[in-house]
């Protein structure tokens, strides 16, 4: 597979898939860390003297025009970040997009319409892909969020594009979420959130063997502590996983790995913003009420473990972030690996919820990576292939 550096970009149009699927507020783009992230890759080619297109999905429109989910306000956001014209086609696969892309100057980029208003683009229909490969010479993936799905504008269009390679961001996720999680600097130390373990079966048996200790919070937390015959109280149980659960503890025992599970929670009968809550060890727990973060007493004991961590991976919320009163948890937490990524440790974040919980609380800066996949980057912490890189595997 190749790297982007491998190739002579000079004179050369280039196509570059990105994942530019971000939040809209009132048809402006209300977080820009996706865009940022692939600023380097674009940059690069227009240093190298090469004329960039631009192609993203947006949301999920199902192969319909949907006017709300139009790349048009992403045009005039990476227009200021790059600090120069950014020229828009309101389709991505008409005569017209690909004739401009075809006449464009070195150093000029095209950002095209959303794909998926197409459902070729789904569906990897290889016409589709024929018409975007027109765009240009070379073909470059740096849309790590998308990797998890074969659709044309990834997997279809490298099996067309005469030249391909990997973006620099791509490269920068494969190096942490692959290379370094396989081979982690030791103690590696995986901290674990979210509801269900289902999710996370994957991820955790990747990890069995290679990382030293797995803390454990969120509510698939409860689901462990109910195995091992604890007062759990109305918490949420992964009911459909508690074999699985007595499984990931059988193999933590066989594989040395040291299972932290929390030993109090914040807790209260109801989820809601205003709700009541207190502080409980899990023995004091009553019936009618559910854990909804960590507590201080796990915090304390997580901080302890991460304080030796040479290498610490993060996915999952540890409590429902999202309401204040249940977000100190992960927010403490963040400030360890924050700090110990200070002391010289390699601190990974996986994207989507884990990500969108620290920018809520403005602890997005200190990691060495936080991904910008949420799909993709889980299925890649979980050792799995991912279809669009298998693609250029192939082709390139
Ligand atoms: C994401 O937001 O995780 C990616 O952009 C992929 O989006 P999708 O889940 O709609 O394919």
């Amino acid at each position: 597979m190749n790297k982007i550096t491998d190739l002579d970009l000079k004179g050369k149009r280039v196509l570059i898939r990105v994942d530019f699927n971000v939040p809209l507020n009132g048809g402006i783009v209300a977080d820009d860390f996706r865009i940022r992230a692939s600023l380097p890759t674009i940059k690069h080619c227009l240093n190298e003297g090469a004329s960039v297109v631009l192609m993203s999905h947006l949301g999920r429109p199902k192969g319909e025009v949907v006017p709300a989910l139009s790349l048009d306000p992403v045009a005039f956001c990476l227009e200021d970040l790059l600090e120069r014209e950014v020229m828009f086609s309101e389709d991505c696969i008409s005569d017209d997009a690909i004739g401009l892309s075809q006449q464009m100057l070195p150093r000029e980029v095209h950002l095209l319409e959303n794909l998926r208003f197409y459902p070729g683009e789904i569906n990897n229909d290889s016409e589709f892909s024929g018409y975007l490969a027109e765009h240009a010479d070379i073909f470059i993936n740096d849309a790590f969020g998308t990797s998890h799905r074969a659709h044309a504008s990834n997997v279809g269009v490298a099996s067309i594009a005469t030249e391909s390679a990997i973006g620099l961001l791509m490269e920068k996720e494969l190096k942490y979420l692959g290379e370094t999680m396989n081979a982690p600097e030791e103690p590696c130390v995986v901290i674990l959130g979210g509801a269900k373990i289902g999710d996370k079966i994957a991820l955790i048996k990747n990890m069995m063997g290679k990382a030293d200790s797995i803390l454990i919070g969120g509510a698939m937390a409860f689901t462990f502590l109910k195995i091992q015959g604890k007062n759990v109280g109305s918490s949420l149980i992964d009911e459909d996983n508690l074999n699985t659960a007595e499984e990931i503890l059988r193999l933590a025992n066989n594989t040395n790995t040291n299972i932290v599970l929390p030993l109090d929670a914040v807790a209260g009968p109801k989820l809601s913003d205003d709700a009541t809550w207190r502080v409980a060890s899990l023995d004091e727990l009553r019936n009618n009420e559910a854990g909804y973060d960590i507590g201080p007493e796990t915090t304390m004991e997580f901080e302890m473990v991460l304080s030796n961590a040479k290498t610490i991976i993060w996915n999952g919320p540890l409590g429902v972030s999202e309401i204040p009163a249940f977000s100190t948890g992960t927010q403490a937490i963040a400030s360890a690996v924050i700090d110990q990524t200070e002391d010289g440790a390699i601190s990974i974040i996986g994207g989507g919820d884990t990500a969108s919980a620290l920018k809520q609380y403005g602890l997005d800066k200190g990691f060495t990576h936080i991904s910008t996949g949420g799909g993709a980057s889980l299925q890649l912490m979980s050792g799995k292939q991912l279809p669009a890189l298998e693609a250029l595997k192939e082709y390139a």
